[in-house]
């Protein structure tokens, strides 16, 4: 098959492409820059654009057989204004512009697989479990998963298939979440954050890029919920890494109001979480490696 890929440079993008390279697909990826230093995956061919504006990059898009849209700014960081507009922008106008260039898309069978994320689902503290039949929440990243899952359902009315990946947190070496965590638990000052009952919904990047694979190959469509079947609370999340690095907790939980102080709005979303589950993929009948979070942690640990 041949893909064309947006994000394709970062922590998920790069493993994915490597992946989907050595499976045999052909893989086009478009990248701001290709500057000398910058990490980039083996076996894919690079196309310089900005995806947030139209280009001639454009024109390749319909070359392909599907598009996997992961594009997006980091939302670890404090969310100026300046900061949210590029958050929702680098989502929302990258999207836009993949789907403006499949207009012409119609009879030719392409797949566009387009990124979300649990966020989808707003910051809860409760317990409820959530599936892709659950309703949005009400804050910043609702709002930017709404927009970015919108213009990405546009592609349908050119015969587009659309499917949108709401991940997880994804957990994986080399980078997001787990490479943050590590250093601190590693030297046994790891803690739980605020009550430690927010949830926390998580995914092994390997089962992600191998749900990506599968959504790729199945001629299914709409939202799935990209998560292990598992999810825990931030308590659970905390001892069991503090267990399989065998360092016990003897730090207290971060006070919320630290949190907030540190990372103001972006504070809130560590502090709340979501409990999702991967309803439509285990429907499917997709196999997780990695179900539960000590499973996950401990390919994670491994020398
Ligand atoms: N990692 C997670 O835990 C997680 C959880 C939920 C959702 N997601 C979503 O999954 C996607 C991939 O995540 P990731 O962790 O692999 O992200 P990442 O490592 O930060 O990579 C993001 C990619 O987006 C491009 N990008 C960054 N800033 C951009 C901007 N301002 N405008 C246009 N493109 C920009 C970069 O490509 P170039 O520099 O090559 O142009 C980069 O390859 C993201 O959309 C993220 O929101 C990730």
């Amino acid at each position: 098959m041949k893909i064309f890929m947006t994000g394709g440079t970062g922590f998920v993008g790069s493993h994915l492409t490597e992946k989907l390279v050595g499976s045999g697909h052909s893989v086009t990826l478009l990248t701001r820059s290709v500057r000398a230093g910058k990490r980039l995956p083996a076996g894919a061919e690079f196309l310089e654009g900005d995806p947030v504006k139209a280009g001639p990059w454009q024109e390749k898009v319909l070359e392909h057989d599907a598009v996997i849209n992961l594009a997006g700014a980091s939302i670890f960081t404090v969310w100026t204004a300046k900061n949210r507009q590029m958050i929702l922008d680098s989502r929302v106008l990258t999207t836009r512009n993949i789907v403006d260039a499949l207009a012409d898309a119609s009879g030719r069978n392409i797949a566009l697989i387009s990124g979300s994320a649990v966020g989808y689902y707003g910051g809860r503290k409760d317990d409820m479990v959530l599936n892709e039949q659950s309703p949005p929440g009400n804050d910043f990243l609702t709002e930017v998963s709404l927009n970015w899952e919108g213009e990405a359902h546009r592609a349908e009315n050119f015969g587009v298939r659309v499917v949108i990946t709401r991940f997880g947190i994804v957990l994986g070496k080399g980078g997001g979440a787990f490479e943050k965590m590590l250093p601190a638990f590693k030297k046994c000052l790891g803690s739980s954050l605020g009550s430690g009952k927010q949830w926390f919904s998580w995914i092994h990047l390997e089962d992600l890029c191998n749900i990506i694979a599968f959504l790729l190959e199945r001629n299914i469509a709409g939202p799935f919920n990209c998560t292990a079947p598992h999810p825990v609370t931030n308590k659970e999340l905390t001892h069991t890494l503090a267990d399989v690095l065998g360092c016990p907790v003897f730090m207290p939980p971060v006070p919320g109001f630290m949190l907030k102080a540190l990372l103001g709005e972006f504070g809130d979303v560590v502090l709340k979480g979501q409990r999702v589950v991967p309803r439509r993929l285990l429907d499917e009948g997709f196999q997780f490696q990695f179900a539960t979070l000590r499973e996950a942690l401990e390919d994670l640990t491994v020398k």
